[in-house]
């Protein structure tokens, strides 16, 4: 078995569809955890092709361990809340953040599906790497209802589809879920969104080479 496949095999071993009974949150084990920030979030953000306000609020749901929370946080100085559904990735992250010495974010245990937002508290930014091709594919659709109500007007959600494999399994096992830019798109439209970039990032860290893509959304 190659690297790649092994290292698939055991996310899918700890990942369950309820995240709450993910064997590896029981047994601490993250292996999805890049140990870094994305590097095309790094490229994005610091392209500056993205109209951010100079301050404002960033959301991360399915934080794992935080590196790029903590990277939106540091870099563009918005108030971050990191959402995880697991206890251990929740504790990890925040100890990522003490060493990190962030103070503007805020790691916090829960479900994406149960966020509820004033209008004044609606985000300018919503980051999901790795978080949609985790849950249920059953419920995509209202992970894009959900973004909806999330990002304020005007605001972006980037999504870095990965791990995007050339052929759709014959038996669809997961996760990671098979993914495809489409699916980005079917689940939250055009009607409340507009795709302000779509391409292959110029970096990728060496096990994503042509398997990631970035797509980032302003909502309408
Ligand atoms: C494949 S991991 C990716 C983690 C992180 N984005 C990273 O790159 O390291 C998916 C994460 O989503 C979390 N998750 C799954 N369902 C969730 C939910 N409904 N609400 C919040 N987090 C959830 C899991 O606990 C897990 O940490």
């Amino acid at each position: 078995m190659s690297k790649r496949s092994e290292a698939m095999k055991r996310v899918q071993e700890l990942v369950t569809d309820d995240p709450h009974t993910v064997a590896g949150t029981r047994r601490g084990a993250t292996p999805w955890d890049a140990g870094e920030c994305q590097p095309p979030l790094r490229e994005i953000i610091s392209s500056g092709e993205l109209q951010l306000p100079n301050s404002g609020r960033a959301l991360v749901p399915g934080c794992g361990s935080g590196y790029d929370a903590v990277y939106i946080a540091s870099t563009l100085g918005f108030a971050t809340l990191a959402l995880d559904i697991s206890p251990t990735a929740v504790k990890k992250a925040s100890e990522e953040v003490s060493a990190s010495k962030v103070d503007n974010i805020r790691f916090e245990q829960g479900d994406f599906f149960f966020l509820q937002v004033t209008e004044t508290e609606k985000f300018d930014l919503i980051y999901d790497y790795t978080f949609f091709v985790a849950i249920p594919p059953s419920r995509r659709m209202e992970w894009g209802v959900q973004m909806s109500k999330l990002v304020k007007t005007g605001g972006f959600l980037i999504t870095l589809a990965y791990p995007i494999e050339e052929e759709e399994p014959q038996v669809p096992i997961g996760p990671p879920w098979f993914v495809r830019p489409q699916h980005y798109h079917d689940c939250l439209g055009n009607d409340r969104w507009q795709k302000v970039v779509d391409r292959v990032p110029e970096t990728s860290s060496p096990m994503h080479i042509g398997r990631e893509r970035l797509l980032v959304w302003r909502k309408i």
